[in-house]
């Protein structure tokens, strides 16, 4: 997954587009560059490892650019070097690429193309683009004629901007499955992967389709479709929400402050959706649960998590056949679905690809389509045939935190509204979660010790059950991306199975206990992790002393509210222990925020 983005206008493009690379950023930080073109056809490249920083700290000349192109990367193919950084070029040093996706067929393109005496100067599947429409624009008699050709031979998914120093003005985009968006100002024009950067220059945006090419010139754009093959008439719409930049001044870190927004979040997404002891949902006008005989979640990661949270509450308030699949597996199962399936994607970017094609799959087979999305106008908003969005507001480091919340809220909210509200009386203690939440957070200090005595340890269990379960998932991923430590989340019964069998003094295990209809059970498994040496730290409602390494106490809800309570204290948990082990916390190793490629 990386960030493209490309700026034609009157102004002095070199500001516009660093700017817009740190708002792309969390897409992919290992790398970044930029081409930059004046009237005269001189240009200015400069590519680096590292983050925008760094290429700013490279950039010595100011040179007064007003169109060009640049690229933040999340390597895929070739390492991470100044050389495979984007933009990439063609022999001559005339046409410039940058791209966001996947090449599949790269390999036999770039034999035929050195068997042609082309000269590569990077690892990258990028760079057969330039060389393709460097070799087209011989027979062609535009860019965008070139680029027409060259496409057809890619297999992949692209969102590319090419540009060449001989056809000065003209930037082309061209997208399949990679978000490209454009953003149509007063005589200047911005073509971005999302809508971050674009909403400060203007609130006018063309959201582009597969295999829509736009030809932007500075008098103005055209869009061919590539499919239909011919020229479509654009739709403008109006970015209808405030991106604010997110200052943080008070926070060491955005994954500190989003945590800390997490009982915020939880209010702004269910602000509206409550009245009278009522559950509504505008959003799903239309839709009748009565028609759907099963339901079926996706999402990836964190997102699927919560999807594994959903299928306990809608089976338990529902009755209905629900499952929670993880997309990059479903996507390439042969599921039946048809209109009596209820399909609902959960993501926070929107544009996690095995996630969107997923939902393709889905809508393409007749499900009815629900999307439970944070990032408004992103890729998903624009399929799903229901659209939900949770309010946690833009989430900005690579952890995903309060979108969680978010997602678990809204997830409870269709169960007791497909329920047709059954239990009234629910909502109060809903509604005082937001407060719960808080009380969690204020535990800060309690957490950040317990990290920081455990902060030797390599190796953790997390345990739940039922709509623990997810959570204790989502505990070990924060462990293991933002403190590269080794957790695993499973369900308590498992442990007998196999995985007790690593648990010794120095294997410390999180178990999530609730006093619920399984508290029980989750007190036996500790009981025998004990017996084996192993740490216990419990996280339960229970006033009972179990003698154990460390016991954090919540307040008593009900059983399916427990999670919104433990959550909060497994972000912080995984925050002050990768903080105490002085990572990259915003910006881990590895990662990115939205993982667009396969
Ligand atoms: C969560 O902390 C991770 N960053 C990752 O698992 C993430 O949840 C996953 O990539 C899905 O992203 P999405 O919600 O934007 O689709």
């Amino acid at each position: 997954m990386c960030g493209i983005i490309g700026y034609l206008g009157n102004k002095k493009a070199l500001e516009i587009l660093l700017d817009g690379l740190e708002k792309l950023e969390y897409r992919g930080y290992d790398s970044c560059g930029l081409v930059i073109f004046n009237s005269s056809q001189n240009y200015y490249l400069q590519k680096t490892v590292g983050s925008t920083k760094a290429l700013r700290e490279k950039i010595k000349s100011l040179f007064e650019g007003n169109w060009g192109i640049a690229h933040t990367r999340w390597a895929t193919h070739g390492g991470v070097t100044d050389f495979n950084a984007h933009p990439h070029y063609d022999c001559r040093q005339e046409i410039f690429v940058v791209h966001n996706g996947i090449i599949e067929n790269f390999k036999e393109i770039k034999q035929r193309l050195l068997e042609k005496g082309h000269k590569f100067s990077s690892e990258t599947d990028t760079e057969v683009f330039a060389h393709l429409v460097e070799d087209y624009l011989k027979l062609e008699k535009s860019l965008e004629e070139a680029v027409k050709k060259a496409i057809k031979e890619i297999e992949g998914t692209f969102a590319f901007l090419v540009v060449s120093k001989n056809e000065p003005e003209k930037i082309i985009g061209i997208k399949k499955s990679s978000p490209l968006i454009l953003g149509v100002g007063k005589n200047e024009f911005l073509l971005a992967s999302d809508p971050t950067p674009i909403s400060f220059l203007t609130k006018n945006v063309v959201y582009l389709d597969d295999y829509d090419m736009v030809i932007l010139k500075k008098d103005g754009f055209q869009i061919f479709s590539l499919k239909e093959n011919k020229y479509k008439k654009p739709k403008i719409n109006s970015i209808d929400w405030e991106i604010k930049t997110e200052q943080n001044n008070i926070f060491e870190h955005y994954m500190l402050k989003e945590i800390f927004e997490e009982a915020k979040a939880f209010g702004e997404t269910i602000k509206d959706k409550i009245q009278e002891k009522k559950v509504i949902f505008e959003e799903l006008n239309g839709l009748k649960i009565e028609r759907i005989n099963k339901i079926i979640l996706t999402g990836c990661g964190t997102a699927y998590y919560a999807c594994l949270y959903g299928k306990y509450l809608f089976e338990d308030y529902l009755e209905k056949e629900t499952r929670a699949e993880i997309a990059s597996e479903l996507r390439y199962e042969n599921y039946s679905y048809d209109k009596k399936t209820l399909f609902i994607c959960i993501s926070q970017s929107g544009e996690t690809i095995d996630t969107l094609e997923a939902l393709k799959i889905a809508k393409e087979k007749g499900a009815i389509t629900v999307g439970i999305i944070n990032v408004p106008g992103s890729s998903m908003t624009r399929i799903v045939d229901y659209l939900i969005l949770t309010k946690a507001g833009p989430e900005l480091a690579v952890a995903s935190t309060k979108a969680f919340i978010s997602q678990l809220s809204i997830l409870y909210l269709l169960a007791f509204y497909f329920a047709k509200n059954k239990n009234p009386d629910y909502l109060y203690e809903f509604l005082s979660l937001k407060n719960k939440i808080e009380e969690m957070l204020a535990k800060k200090e309690e957490i950040e010790s317990l990290a920081k005595n455990l902060i030797d340890f390599k190796n953790f269990y997390y345990l739940g059950r039922k709509y623990e379960y997810p959570i204790a998932l989502e505990g070990a991923l924060k462990l293991k991306e933002i403190a590269y430590v080794h957790a695993e989340g499973y369900p308590a019964g498992e442990m007998k199975h196999g995985p007790i069998a690593l648990i010794d003094k120095d294997f410390p295990t999180i178990v999530l206990a609730p006093q619920d209809s399984l508290f029980e059970k989750s007190i036996s498994n500790l009981e025998e992790i004990k017996a084996r040496k192993g740490k216990v730290v419990l996280i339960s409602d229970s006033e009972k002393d179990f003698e154990v390494y460390s016991q954090i106490k919540i307040p008593q809800t009900k059983e399916e509210f427990y999670p919104f309570l433990i959550t909060p204290l497994i972000h912080l948990f995984a925050y002050f222990f990768a903080k105490h082990l002085k990572r990259e916390i915003d910006r881990p190793r590895n990662l990115a925020k939205s993982v667009t490629v396969e």
